[in-house]
């Protein structure tokens, strides 16, 4: 993203001019930052055997996931539809792990169908995947009772999370294994998303090394993912490059310990793909009222959701007069929900100082790369934007708009 003569560009082009071609609302997403962000982070782990998969479900478009395969990443699914996409986009099954958080045995087998490893989420569902399918092979999903996140709702590790087996049953998954005669293969952890302090990170992979001390044969073990991004000016990016020493550091001292070079995984989203990402939006009314300057989009929580769902900062520009003269402005959707406001905290409205809208001005909504669409919803029956790729001045439709048959068609067909 750049700004030039006051304009703003996207992967070389004029944000007008995609919107002038693509239409409203609209995604947009830069190649270049996602292949950075995934050599810098491939990058920041020196520790070999390694494996970083993408956790897809930050993004499942088929072709930024083609993208990700190309630079050597594996992926990480939690549902039928996130191995579908990954098996389309190339990914070998090999390099697939599928997370089963209370979910169905049609998605198990599914996925066991198609060779693809199972990362166990509970006692209860070892057992039954030890009826069903004993001998063989599994991940155990461990809670280390150590959380982090941006957000109650994305901290996944702790007392209140619903996630993984907790490190101090190691005896009891130790006896369904030998019961129904099941391999570990490995034992992974997520503790949360939009971790900014590597320090919390290390040390919920101390307390999972310690479960993997206890358990012999394992051929890797997976750290999760959560590493965030900053979202305002004012936040630090994360030092990857510390984190991943860390993470060596500590991972290389276990092998020698544990006498074999285990593989070792970590599991980003966010980071790879929520800075590559921009939602691209149009004025429709302006309204001065009792305490606000409201500027009225043609999009909404609908199409990202994390303003509203949060109160997640996403930072907005002005795209064809990037810094002009500013004013404070409440950004609001076109939903029917007084909620649907951009520029707001977890209580509501927090008035924005940004360049002064005018109607048919585009709003370039940043940092959406990341479960913006993937969170996107059909809700007031509008239909899902299109996503477009950029890269060195050159466009390319990588999801078509949705259409109101798409809405519809599973309704009216019956
Ligand atoms: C199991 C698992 N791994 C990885 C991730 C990726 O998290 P992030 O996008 O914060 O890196 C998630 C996100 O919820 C997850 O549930």
């Amino acid at each position: 993203m750049m700004v030039r003569d006051n304009r703003l560009y996207l992967g070389g082009i004029e944000a007008q001019k995609l919107v002038d071609e693509f239409s409203s609302p609209l995604y947009v997403y830069e190649e270049a930052t996602i292949r950075e962000r995934a050599r810098e982070i491939q990058n920041a782990i020196d520790y070999v055997p390694k494996q970083v998969k993408y956790s897809c479900k930050a993004n499942t478009n088929i072709e930024i996931m083609k993208i990700i395969k190309e630079e050597g990443l594996g992926i990480d699914t939690v549902s039928r539809g996130e191995v579908f996409a990954s098996l389309e986009a190339g990914f070998d099954p090999s390099q697939i792990l599928f997370t089963a958080n209370n979910v169905s045995w049609d998605e198990v087998e599914y996925a066991l169908s198609k060779d693809i490893l199972i990362n166990i989420d509970s006692l209860s569902q070892m057992e039954q995947f030890g009826k069903r399918y004993p001998g063989g092979e599994i991940t155990v999903r461990i809670n280390p009772n150590i959380g982090a996140g941006h957000h109650n709702h994305c901290i996944t590790g702790g007392p209140e999370s619903k996630f993984g087996v907790n490190y101090d049953r190691v005896a009891d998954i130790k006896r369904i294994a030998k019961e129904y005669g099941l391999i570990i293969r490995g034992v992974h952890q997520h503790i949360g998303s939009g971790i900014l302090d590597p320090e919390k990170f290390i040390m919920a992979m101390k307390v999972l090394l310690d479960v993997a001390r206890n358990i012999d044969g394992l051929d890797f073990i997976d750290f999760g993912g959560g590493i965030g991004v900053p979202y305002r000016d004012s936040e630090e990016r994360i030092d990857i490059e510390l984190l991943g020493g860390k993470i060596t550091e500590e991972f290389e001292k276990f092998c020698k310990e544990y006498g074999k070079s285990v593989i070792l995984i970590i599991e980003p989203g966010r980071y790879l793909v929520a800075e590559s990402g921009f939602l691209l939006a149009t004025v429709i009314a302006v309204k001065n009222e009792s305490n606000h300057r409201f500027v009225g989009i043609d999009t909404g929580f609908n199409h990202l959701v994390r303003p509203a769902m949060y109160g997640s900062y996403h930072e907005i520009l002005h795209a064809g007069n990037a810094h002009g003269e500013s004013t404070l402005q409440t950004v609001a959707g076109n939903l029917c929900e007084s909620g649907d406001t951009f520029t707001r905290d977890e209580e509501g409205i927090v008035d924005r100082d940004l360049p002064v809208f005018n109607e048919g001005d585009v709003v370039c909504i940043c940092t959406a790369g990341a479960y913006g669409y993937s969170m996107a919803s059909q809700y007031n029956s509008r239909p899902r934007p299109a996503e477009v790729l950029v890269h060195e001045g050159r466009a390319r439709l990588i999801r078509r708009r949705e259409t109101l048959e798409d809405i519809f068609r599973s309704s009216l067909e019956i």
